[in-house]
């Protein structure tokens, strides 16, 4: 944690930033697949060093890696990442896992045996370079969504990442009364990543007690027993979410959500809080939610 955000917690400087509009980034950006481009250029990327990787499950790591002092970002976005082979970038869309207050950055990635990134990226160790776009955008941000008193932060798989950035960040606490992040995966094994990640969160001297008072952790399984089962969608339209939480039902009045994860659970998502008068939000018109669909699945 940098001296900076310790004093600007101290000091209460941190202030709303409701009606303070982000600075304009590119509404729908499309990651490349395989950059072609002969004429690749490379000053597009910071190059950055990596610092530790972790391993979580034969397809799950985690990776920290040096900033350059003028990469700078909203907690929530994401930016194209990727290594060079042969003198070409070849790039993925990462969200940060780490909050823009820290030193460092951090990703968590799944990795595939033929995808053309994650199976080359998993085998990244201390000391290797990695290629990190100057540019940051995405639209799980604060300022898409309107107003409100509770954020539901629904994720599947690596698409916790932006989240744990997100809970890092002590402007959400500011904004919302409450703030619910649930984790779906289909093993145990799988929820590791974020369990520590609030585990860590919740002993921090600074997070703790706005952990305690605000933040609400469901992780749930859905393919072998755990404590909590089943898949998102199905526990939102049975409430059994908010009855195991013991918070109130879904209520438009009160939530904004932010999604990222399974394109199926995405498209799903939509559809039924659409049909409930929600309203996607986005850079020019702040809504009810909000959809991260840059989402590595190779
Ligand atoms: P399930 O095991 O029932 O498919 P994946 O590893 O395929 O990305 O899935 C991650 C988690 O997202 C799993 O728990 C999976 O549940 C769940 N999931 C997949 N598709 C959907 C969907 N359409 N709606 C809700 N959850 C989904």
């Amino acid at each position: 944690m940098t001296r900076h955000f310790h004093s600007a917690i101290a000091g209460k400087t941190l202030r709303r930033r409701v009606g303070h509009r982000a600075p304009p980034v590119p509404e729908r950006f499309v990651p490349p697949r395989l950059t072609q481009d002969k004429q690749v250029n490379m000053s597009a990327f910071h190059r950055e060093k990596v610092l530790s990787v972790r391993h979580w499950t034969d397809s799950l790591f985690s990776f920290t890696a040096t900033r350059s002092s003028g990469f700078r970002f909203l907690n929530g976005q994401f930016a194209m990442i990727g290594l060079e082979i042969e003198g070409r970038p070849l790039l993925r869309a990462y969200s940060m896992a780490s909050a823009n207050h820290e030193e460092s950055l951090e990703f968590f990635s799944i990795k595939v045996a033929d995808g053309p990134l994650t199976s080359r990226l998993q085998k990244i160790q201390e000391g290797d370079t990695i290629l990190v776009g100057r540019k940051a955008t995405g639209t799980l941000i604060a300022d898409n969504l309107i107003p409100g008193e509770r954020l539901l932060l629904l994720s599947t798989g690596t698409g916790l990442a932006p989240f744990a950035s997100l809970i890092k960040d002590p402007d959400i606490y500011e904004r919302y009364e409450r703030i619910v992040l649930v984790h779906g995966c289909r093993q145990v094994s799988e929820l590791a990543y974020g369990e520590q990640l609030v585990a860590r969160l919740r002993d921090d001297d600074l997070f703790g007690e706005l952990l305690a008072d605000k933040l609400v952790y469901y992780p749930t399984v859905t393919r072998e027993p755990f404590r909590n089962r089943g898949r998102i969608t199905d526990l939102i339209t049975s409430n059994r979410l908010f009855d195991d939480i013991c918070q109130s039902p879904l209520d438009i009045a009160t939530d904004r959500i932010m999604m990222c994860g399974s394109p199926a659970m995405l498209e799903e998502l939509r559809a039924m809080f659409m049909s409930r008068d929600f309203a996607e939000g986005n850079h020019s018109e702040p809504g009810h939610f909000v959809i991260e669909k840059a989402f590595v699945e190779r």
